[in-house]
């Protein structure tokens, strides 16, 4: 017995998407597996709780496949999960031996990262939007890489308040550069930023590093050795990526891009809250206003601001929660695979 798998998505539940890419994806296991009638047992589809409008099965009879037992089951729920997703385990007793395919369609590729090629998620956005919350649930759903390039910036920033360097002044800051050593690492899927060596991860997030980094990122020679590197990440694995030029000026060409925003007072909260149960003790209209002229800082800089890229995809998160802005991002991803 040979099982041949395939998987696929749909981008609302409708009959005829359903229909249609049910009827794609056997086709395409058929076709490029060179399968005959005879050699099928059996179809076992699954699908995805939030599919009602159709069954599977039904759809792959009325398209033909009606040569052998068809069976479909819905999954349960599972955090995470792709949405709208459609599955299916072929039972096959093949007549003679060759090298069977697995076949992904449209949005079920993300879930075979070894048979789709590399795609990268630009998310931008000012600080507080939520994009790196939002960035780490979809590496991990995926399963790629996370890379936070806010935190190689803060690095940069923490080595200058730590040697005593103005980031505003391109001077001090470009004698700086010269000895700056800033990577960032992976152990068990989560980044370590190093400065010199040490593991900063946690000492990047003290609020005093936040104004340092957004003044030291405003310099171009910062920019393009920060920017160098992340393009470097980018291009050799798939990778959800945030900052502020990603999608305009690291990796112009990723497949998906997103604008995160939200109001500034809804991101000076999150901010407020997140210092407060790390136990450092801010005032809510001092964080306020930073964080509105950190926006107008990073917006107004002469070497890659911050900006919307044309091809962005904008998506307000002020009255959504993390889990609804996740699901907005995958469904709008597997609609343009
Ligand atoms: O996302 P964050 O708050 O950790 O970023 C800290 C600062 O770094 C931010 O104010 C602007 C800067 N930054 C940037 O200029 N470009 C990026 N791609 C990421 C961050």
């Amino acid at each position: 017995m040979t099982i041949i798998r395939g998987a696929t998505t749909v981008t609302k539940d409708c009959k005829e998407e359903i229909f249609s890419s049910v009827k794609a994806l056997l086709d395409e296991i058929f076709e490029c597996n060179h399968l005959a009638k005879g050699e099928i047992s059996g179809f076992l589809f699954s699908l995805t709780s939030d599919i009602h409008s159709y069954h599977p099965a039904k759809a792959a009879r009325e398209c033909g496949y009606d040569f052998a037992p068809l069976f479909a089951a819905t999954e349960p729920d599972i955090d995470g999960g792709l949405p709208l997703c459609i599955r299916l385990m072929l039972f096959a007793e093949l007549q003679n031996e060759r090298q069977i395919k697995h076949v992904y369609q449209k949005g079920a590729k993300t879930l075979r990262k070894d048979i789709s090629e590399i795609f990268n998620i630009a998310l931008d956005g000012p600080a507080g939007s939520g994009k790196s919350t939002i960035a780490k649930v979809l590496a991990k759903d995926y399963n790629i890489l996370y890379l936070d390039t806010g935190a190689m910036y803060r690095a940069c920033g923490l080595k200058a308040l730590r040697s005593g360097v103005d980031p505003k002044n391109p001077e001090t800051v470009a004698k700086m550069l010269e000895t700056l050593d800033v990577k960032v690492e992976y152990k068990d899927g989560k980044q370590h930023t190093l400065l010199d060596g040490e593991d900063v991860s946690t000492a990047i997030r003290e609020n005093a590093v936040s104004m340092a980094a957004s003044n030291i990122s405003a310099h171009r020679a910062v920019r393009e050795k920060m920017v160098e590197m992340q393009r470097q990440i980018g291009e050799s694995m798939s990778c959800v990526l945030d900052g502020r030029d990603i999608g305009s000026t690291v990796l112009p060409n990723a497949k998906f891009k997103f604008f995160i925003t939200a109001d500034s007072k809804v991101r000076a909260m999150r901010r407020f809250t997140e210092l407060q149960q790390r136990g450092e003790s801010v005032d809510f209209e001092t964080l306020h206003a930073e964080i509105v002229a950190r926006d107008k800082q990073d917006m107004e800089r002469e070497f890659s601001p911050l900006v919307c890229a044309k091809d962005a995809i904008v998506v307000d998160t002020s009255n959504m929660r993390i889990d609804e802005v996740v699901m907005t991002i995958k469904k709008s991803i597997q609609s343009q695979i």
